[in-house]
């Protein structure tokens, strides 16, 4: 068993000002911490969406007060156990209509699976984050991608709501194919669930100028991959759940769609620097933007359909 990491603990709460939906982030380890949750207690959490540490010797906390999480500081057989621990705390708190997403690199997804799967959860979708900018190098291919592990606890009641991440079809927007405008499948004209790969426009890594950049943390995902997530499985209202919030990215998206946010997260500075992103807002128009992974396929000419 890794040990328990010690830091000082402390609730910072807010309600929002519009819906009065409350977000609320505990300072300290998610081990220690999540169980201090009265929807965790109860096993009422709706949604979880967890982007915990790699173990990749990567500074999530470049405030410089020693209250960071050390990310290597465990052997692999220690990070499997502290994997194991807080996947089985998530699950836990979990209702029984409740959807789990994991985001995470090539190394551990398959450690994830296996262990989720045993618990009982089912996979929905093993999506992947794909973003260009990987780091370059020349004795391997170059990673450029993530994993996005979509699980529920019961297929057959699960919260799906296509409607709010439907996107343009290829059909409409490559092939400008006119039969897609009058379809019979039940999707609006034109539209479709996005794939199981995403990247397009505001997909792509948080970095360099991009506008939703917060300053000092390099580990920072895009505001609508939560969108997607958070509009498909859970409802207004609906409880979602982060263990390791980071810059705060569920948080904002969550607390800005009227879901009911709770999170953990060591470090202090990264936690409140998250909280104030939540008081401000989102950057993006969620909701109005929907990603469109067909952006980066060039128009083809209608004559292409004939062959
Ligand atoms: C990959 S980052 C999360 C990034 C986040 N999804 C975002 O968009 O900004 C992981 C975060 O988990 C925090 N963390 C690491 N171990 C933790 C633990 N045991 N309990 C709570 N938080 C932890 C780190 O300090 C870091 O901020």
């Amino acid at each position: 068993m890794p040990p328990k990491k010690k830091n000082s603990s402390s609730l910072l709460s807010r309600a929002h000002p519009d819906t009065g939906v409350t977000a609320e982030v505990r300072i300290g380890d998610c081990r220690e911490q999540l169980a201090k949750f009265e929807g965790v207690r109860t096993s009422s959490v709706d949604l979880v969406f967890a982007d915990p540490p790699f173990n990749w010797d990567r500074d999530y906390d470049r405030h410089e007060t020693g209250n960071a999480w050390d990310d290597s500081s465990m052997s692999r057989e220690q990070y499997l156990d502290f994997t194991t621990d807080w996947l089985d705390l998530c699950v836990d708190s979990l209702a029984d209509h409740g959807s789990m997403w994991v985001n995470i690199p090539d190394d551990s997804a398959a450690e994830i699976v296996v262990h989720l799967k045993k618990r009982g959860m089912h996979m929905v979708n093993w999506c992947i984050w794909h973003y260009r900018f990987g780091q370059n190098t020349k004795g391997r291919f170059i990673n450029s991608k993530v994993h996005a592990l979509y699980f529920c606890k019961d297929p057959k009641n699960r919260t799906w709501n296509p409607d709010p991440v439907l996107e343009e079809s290829d059909r409409r927007t490559i092939y400008g194919d006119k039969r897609t405008e009058s379809k019979r499948d039940g999707m609006p004209a034109g539209m479709r669930v996005p794939m199981d790969v995403w990247y397009g426009q505001y997909f792509g890594r948080i970095q360099g100028n991009n506008k939703e950049r917060r300053p000092k943390h390099d580990n920072q995902l895009p505001e609508l991959y939560l969108h997607r997530v958070i509009a498909c499985s859970s409802n207004p209202g609906d409880l979602v759940l982060d263990p390791f919030l980071g810059s705060g990215t569920t948080g904002v998206v969550a607390h800005a769609m009227g879901r009911r946010f709770i999170a953990t997260e060591y470090s202090k500075e990264n936690a409140e620097m998250a909280f104030e992103r939540i008081a401000s807002g989102p950057v993006r128009e969620l909701g109005a933007l929907r990603g469109g992974s067909t952006a980066i396929h060039p128009k083809r000419a209608h004559t292409q359909l004939a062959r």
